[in-house]
């Protein structure tokens, strides 16, 4: 939610230009030693040295973290990214259709990127031109090497589904993690999963980031990530704000016209449905740039005209409704300051569904226009929390409130399935209960 500072383990920093392979290999010693430390930080890190440690003797690359990142247009194009510890030479990708012997090659960008007392080479490459609807394969190549393929399935333009995970800022990521596998699991088919924002708690702290990756191996290789910016991708360790620059270079995300703003903001189509992803950390921003609402609402406005698809769905992190919170008669129930601002554009532009965050609760306010309630109006969905942050007790119904999810809350996914003219969208608990199941039709 807001600055709260959620985990108060303060860490101790690594020292400056420390490779991250030498500052796991210190904290392992440490855990060791103390016998204790952050409960994720040992079992992920005990999990990444035993991997690294394989993947050296099956003569693998020494690469971390390759994933997929949506693009503007996942019929044709694709973004692959991966880290490593050091510089490699000639970085690449290699593509090809499943079972195809002709392989394509495209260069990767590289680039060193010091946060955090810790300094790693990110790499990106932009497959563009691929057929729609088809199932490729892709691996890295780099030092003369090639690492194992991985599979990627282009969009179709047709049926999809999708996995959206509300907000994964934890103080121990693994029930993130199973959260995430699991939800993966019962969904085999689902063609990209989006984070609503906060995926971590602190924005600089890499380990949170490393284990934020960790929590998705295996699905992130396979499927592309639609990240949205929350707050805390903004807060520097003394909870701070600060430029999002972790989150902004973790996902080379598609452009959205404006240099200040870079990848903050953006749309992507997938099926039919087009995709508008907002950045409500306008407070947030304020400290380093002016008039990132009128640059966004601008965009918005010329975004949503050009885009021919059925459906239209904003994904945003800030709630746009405003709850009451018990013992503080103050805050009153309504809208919130980011639903005042965009609630009468989506009812202008004919959104279909806005999904949101922040609240850490699950929600289904039902269709609202004009700021009341409307079947005409777009459907407000508040996706809920998936890390180990849980405010039990501490919202008060909104007289919006359609569906709740039951008290205390548990973290939980959804997925949203968009075919022969229907939107699907069920949320359900991490073992997979459903809790709430709407359809809309067009
Ligand atoms: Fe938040």
């Amino acid at each position: 939610m807001d600055k709260d500072k959620l985990t108060q383990e303060k860490k101790e920093k690594s020292g400056p230009k420390m490779s991250r392979r030498k500052f796991l290999a210190i904290c392992a010693g440490a855990i060791v030693l103390a016998g204790g430390g952050w409960a994720l930080s040992r079992n992920e890190l005990a999990n990444r040295l035993a991997g690294r440690a394989m993947g050296a003797a099956q003569g693998k690359l020494p690469i971390d973290y390759v994933r997929q990142v949506i693009a503007a247009d996942n019929e044709h194009a694709r973004t692959i990214m991966w880290q490593s510890d050091s510089a490699m030479r000639e970085p690449a990708v290699e593509y090809r259709l499943q079972g195809d012997e002709k392989v394509s090659s495209v260069k990767a960008k590289q680039e060193t990127f010091t946060d955090d007392g810790v300094t790693v080479e990110l790499y990106t490459a932009g497959l563009c031109g691929l057929e729609a609807g088809q199932k490729y394969e892709y691996r890295i190549k780099a030092d003369g090497e090639a690492d194992d393929w991985h599979s990627l399935q282009t969009d179709d333009g047709g049926d999809f589904s999708a996995l959206i995970f509300p907000d994964s800022q934890s103080n121990d990521y693994s029930d993130w993690k199973h959260l995430a596998q699991d939800a993966a699991k019962r969904n085999e088919d689902a063609d990209f999963f989006i984070n609503m924002g906060d995926l971590v708690d602190n924005g600089e702290d890499h380990r949170q980031w490393d284990a934020w990756f960790d929590a998705v191996a295996g699905i992130i290789d396979r499927i592309p990530v639609a990240p949205l910016m929350g707050n805390h991708e903004t807060y520097n360790e003394d909870w701070k704000v600060r430029e999002p620059v972790a989150y902004l270079k973790e996902f080379s995300l598609p452009q959205n016209g404006s240099e200040e703003f870079a990848r903050r903001y953006y749309s992507f189509d997938y099926g039919e449905v087009h995709f508008i992803v907002l950045d409500t950390q306008t407070d947030e921003a304020a400290d380093f740039h002016q008039g990132l609402l009128e640059t966004q609402q601008a965009w918005f406005r010329e975004d949503v005209k050009k885009t021919d698809k059925k459906w239209k769905i904003v994904l945003m992190h800030k709630d746009p409704l405003q709850y009451r919170i018990a013992n503080r008669p103050e805050r009153q129930e309504g809208f919130s300051d980011e639903g005042r601002a965009w609630m009468p554009l989506f009812d202008e532009a004919g959104i279909d569904i806005v999904f949101s965050a922040h609240l850490h609760t699950y929600r289904n306010r039902g269709h609202i226009k004009n700021f009341q309630r409307d079947e005409s109006g777009p459907l407000y969905i508040l996706t809920g929390v998936a890390g180990n942050v849980r405010y039990p007790g501490l919202w008060v119904d909104h007289a919006l409130d359609k569906v709740v999810a039951p008290q205390p809350e548990t973290d939980n996914y959804l997925t949203l399935a968009v075919k022969n003219g229907t939107a699907d969208i069920a949320c359900y608990l991490p073992d997979g209960t459903e809790i709430d199941h709407e359809t809309l039709k067009k």
